[in-house]
């Protein structure tokens, strides 16, 4: 049977991942469930980890679910790890909001200061996992949720030198439901083929339909003409200001909701000063709508994932989890959007940089398809992202505060100068705890 060790195991997302288990029970015999946290994150762990018990029961499901502290006893003999765990809570996450917005500057988890920020503090703690992982299940895969997403995984895998480690993220995922929606087909029948390319939360695409004609331009107009602008919402954390139509129609490429942090900068920070003035900032929102869960996952009644879960930006998170480790494990070969290694992919890039690609999932991992080139009006702001994620991912590694001013200058949604230089202080000075590389 397959042993699955979960880091972050007191994540609201877990009973996600177990519902995953639970509906691939003929085709992934997962016998064994190690849920692990942190001693702050006990009480969640107990309340999450006691549903999880509670659904794997009630679905008579063959597996034993553990929770426990101790990281070390957990990755044992572990064939996948998954990781979803946050290093300073949602109070951190807070912080990477509210203090890049007191600057004038978009405050945001995966972007901008606050995404760079939260990579310093993760990325000692995913090196560290892998140092455990090379003791303890020197063959098992890492399947990175944790964000960023993207630039965690390239720190797996160029500086831990964990080759098996492949990120994940769920909005291709909700990309592709929503696609299928907005053209009132049924997904089980899986007729239009996608092709994703880019980065995490930096990354484009396009569509096919069953007759092999490419539908990438009918979908954009549709979605994003001036008729429909707002209509159609893709993740729950991204308000969908309109994007400026003509730029959109000249990209000839679907983009994704993260692209509104770039292609309307401005616009999104208007946006977040007024709601995160009289309202909450993301971070205080999910506050809220984790205690909710938390008291749904408290009734000893309740024995499945609660619908409330959909309220989070990551839901579906397990479609692409699950899936990853039943593909790999019974070498399905079928198509997934996955952070991996480059390999030529995407011709414009870093041989070996990471990238989040279309890919063929095999019992030895991704196999991505080709992209590629992209023209001038990808290229450079894809070129210019990668580079300042290889900067922030190596300033997290060293702690060189040169680089990590390095990033914060090159990174679009920060000012460069003494805004930087402050901002930087600030921030490294509000995270001292989590930052032992600097
Ligand atoms: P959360 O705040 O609930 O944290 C999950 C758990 O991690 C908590 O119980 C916490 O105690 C624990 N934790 C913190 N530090 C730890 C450590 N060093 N070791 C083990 N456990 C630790 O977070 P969440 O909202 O469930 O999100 C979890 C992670 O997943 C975050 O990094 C988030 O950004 C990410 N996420 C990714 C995607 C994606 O698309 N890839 C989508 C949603 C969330
Ligand atoms: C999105 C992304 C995640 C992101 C999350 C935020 O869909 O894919 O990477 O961090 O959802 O959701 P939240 O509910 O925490 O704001
Ligand atoms: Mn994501
Ligand atoms: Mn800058």
């Amino acid at each position: 049977g397959v042993k699955i060790v979960t880091i972050g195991g007191g994540s609201s997302y877990t009973p996600e991942l177990i519902e995953g288990f639970i509906k691939r029970k003929d085709t992934l015999p997962v016998r064994e469930i190690w849920l692990v946290d942190i001693p702050e994150g006990k009480e969640k762990l107990e309340i999450v980890g006691a549903l999880a018990k509670r659904m794997v029961k009630a679905a008579k499901l063959d597996c034993q679910v553990h929770l426990t502290l101790d990281r070390r006893e957990a990755l044992a003999g572990a064939d996948f790890v998954t990781t979803q765990f946050r290093v300073g809570l949602l109070d951190a996450r807070i912080r990477d909001e509210r203090i890049p917005l007191s600057h004038g500057l978009i405050g945001q988890e995966t972007n901008g200061a606050g995404g760079l920020f939260k990579a310093f503090r993760t990325i000692p703690v995913i090196l560290d996992i892998i140092k455990d992982m090379r003791a303890l299940c020197p063959d098992a895969w890492l399947v990175n949720f944790t964000n960023p997403s993207g630039m965690v995984t390239e720190a797996a895998i160029r500086y831990g030198q964990w080759e098996k480690t492949v990120g994940l993220c769920n909005v291709p995922v909700i990309s592709q439901k929503k696609c299928y929606e907005i053209l009132g087909l049924n997904e089980e029948k899986q007729e239009l083929f996608f092709q994703f390319a880019g980065l995490d939360h930096f990354h484009w695409h396009r569509v096919w339909n069953k007759a092999g004609k490419e539908i990438t331009r009918d979908l954009i107009n549709q979605v994003y003409s001036p008729e429909n602008a707002g209509k159609y919402q893709i993740v729950k954390n991204i308000k969908e200001i309109p994007y400026n139509f003509e730029q959109i129609q000249d990209l000839g490429l679907l983009p994704c909701s993260y692209h509104h942090y770039y292609y309307l900068t401005a616009d999104m920070l208007e946006d977040q000063l007024e709601e995160y003035k009289d309202h909450k900032t993301r971070g205080e929102q999910v506050k809220a709508i984790e205690k909710e869960l938390f008291e749904l996952y408290k009734n000893p009644q309740m024995d499945k994932k609660p619908e409330q879960l959909t309220q989070r930006g990551g839901t579906y998170y397990s479609e692409a989890a699950c899936e990853l480790i039943e593909s790999i494990y019974s070498d399905k070969r079928n198509l997934m959007v996955v952070s991996t290694r480059n390999n030529g992919t995407i011709s414009d890039l870093p041989y070996d940089c990471i990238v989040e690609v279309s890919s063929l999932i095999t019992s030895h991992g991704p196999e991505p398809l080709n992209w590629g080139s992209f023209a001038p009006n990808v290229r450079g702001p894809l070129q210019l992202q990668k580079a300042m994620e290889e900067c922030t991912i190596e300033a997290a590694v060293t702690g060189d505060y040169g680089k990590a001013l390095q990033a914060f200058t090159m990174n679009p949604l920060i000012t460069s100068g003494r805004i930087a230089a402050q901002l930087l202080d600030e921030m490294l000075l509000a995270n001292r705890e989590y930052l032992p590389q600097f």
